[in-house]
């Protein structure tokens, strides 16, 4: 009671503020999504994405040199796939040398401890932009795991360290768990998009992918926005399928989500904070509305209070050379 406790005690220097602080933002929290594409000698930012840009294989090189020196420890690769070789059962994701396994085992022979995570879903490769099989307009479970599950055979086979599955289909985590295991990859994590909620913050990154859906939406497979218990029990069923890390997609208007999460498993949360998040405070800071670095570090401070402890996010560079 006043005036035995005064609270201001614990903030009145700022040496004292930082010895009582209960959370961190750390470079080895973040997770680098990288978009690659074919060709040679191309960095092209993404409109919709100020200062972030799609890479060729020869210019991803440096680009992983810088982010290893940075000491960012891991990326999340996602490619651009040329529209010729898209059809609706994603037959290219399968190619042991398709884009994908390339730049797996090309940011391997770079930076051998980078921890490399791979996108698993369809929609990249889909005709249709869907993250699976679409048959009469809708996009078919079964099937559609029986693909993703050998579509992480092979990125492990490339090297990868863990498949991140971002798809939604139901029983996926299980039947690439055991098509990996089979295989004896049963060091091969899986960090799984476990809470993915149907959102429109994705749509500057299905610019960067040119991934929209050609028709309708994802929601018959991504969640509805307006649940909270469904969260829990997708994380725990997949926890028990055999993820490793456990997800919440978006960020920051999903933070109940990390903490519900946070109190029901001791599995490692990952959250992502999505292009559409990115998007809106490079918007904000561009027209000088906001203060792009207090702001930054703002929300990904409240993803760690949440109870995160990963961060994918496009702005860890960012973060990186701040904290330097
Ligand atoms: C697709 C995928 C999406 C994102 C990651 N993987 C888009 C979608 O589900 O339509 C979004 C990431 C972002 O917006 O930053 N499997």
């Amino acid at each position: 009671m006043f005036p035995l406790q005064r609270n201001r005690r614990l903030r009145n220097s700022s040496a004292i503020r930082l010895l009582v602080q209960e959370n961190n933002i750390s470079v080895t929290d973040f997770i680098v999504p990288l978009f690659v594409v074919e060709g040679k000698n191309i960095k092209e930012e993404i409109t919709s994405m100020p200062n972030y840009y799609r890479f060729s294989l020869d210019l991803l090189v440096s680009e992983v040199k810088e982010i290893w020196d940075l000491g960012l420890r891991s990326v999340l690769i996602f490619v651009k796939v040329p529209e010729s070789l898209k059809d609706n059962e994603g037959t290219e994701a399968l190619n042991n040398s398709g884009l994908m396994q390339r730049a797996i085992r090309k940011i391997k022979e770079i930076t051998p401890e980078m921890v490399v995570m791979t996108d698993v879903a369809l929609d990249p490769y889909s005709s249709y932009g869907h993250d699976g099989i679409v048959e009469n307009g809708y996009v078919v479970n079964d099937k559609t795991v029986a693909v993703l599950a050998k579509m992480s055979l092979s990125h492990a086979q490339a090297g990868a360290d863990f498949v991140a599955p971002s798809d939604m289909m139901d029983g996926r985590i299980e039947s690439i768990r055991l098509e990996l295991e089979d295989a004896g990859f049963f060091n091969t994590g899986i960090m799984s998009y476990s809470a993915k909620y149907a959102s429109a913050f994705y749509g500057p990154f299905r610019d960067a992918l040119d991934s929209a859906p050609g028709f309708g939406d994802k929601k018959t497979y991504q969640m509805n926005p307006a649940n909270r218990k469904e969260a829990i029990s997708e994380t725990l069923l997949d926890i028990q399928q055999g993820a490793d890390i456990v997800m919440v997609k978006p960020g920051l208007a999903y933070l109940d989500i990390i903490r519900d999460l946070a109190n029901e498993t001791e599995t490692p949360i990952a959250v992502y904070q999505v292009s559409g998040e990115y998007a809106m405070l490079k918007a904000a800071a561009e027209k000088g509305w906001l203060n792009h670095d207090e702001i930054m570090m703002e929300q990904l401070l409240a993803f760690k209070r949440a109870g995160a402890s990963l961060i994918a996010s496009y702005f860890a560079k960012d973060v990186a050379k701040l904290l330097k």
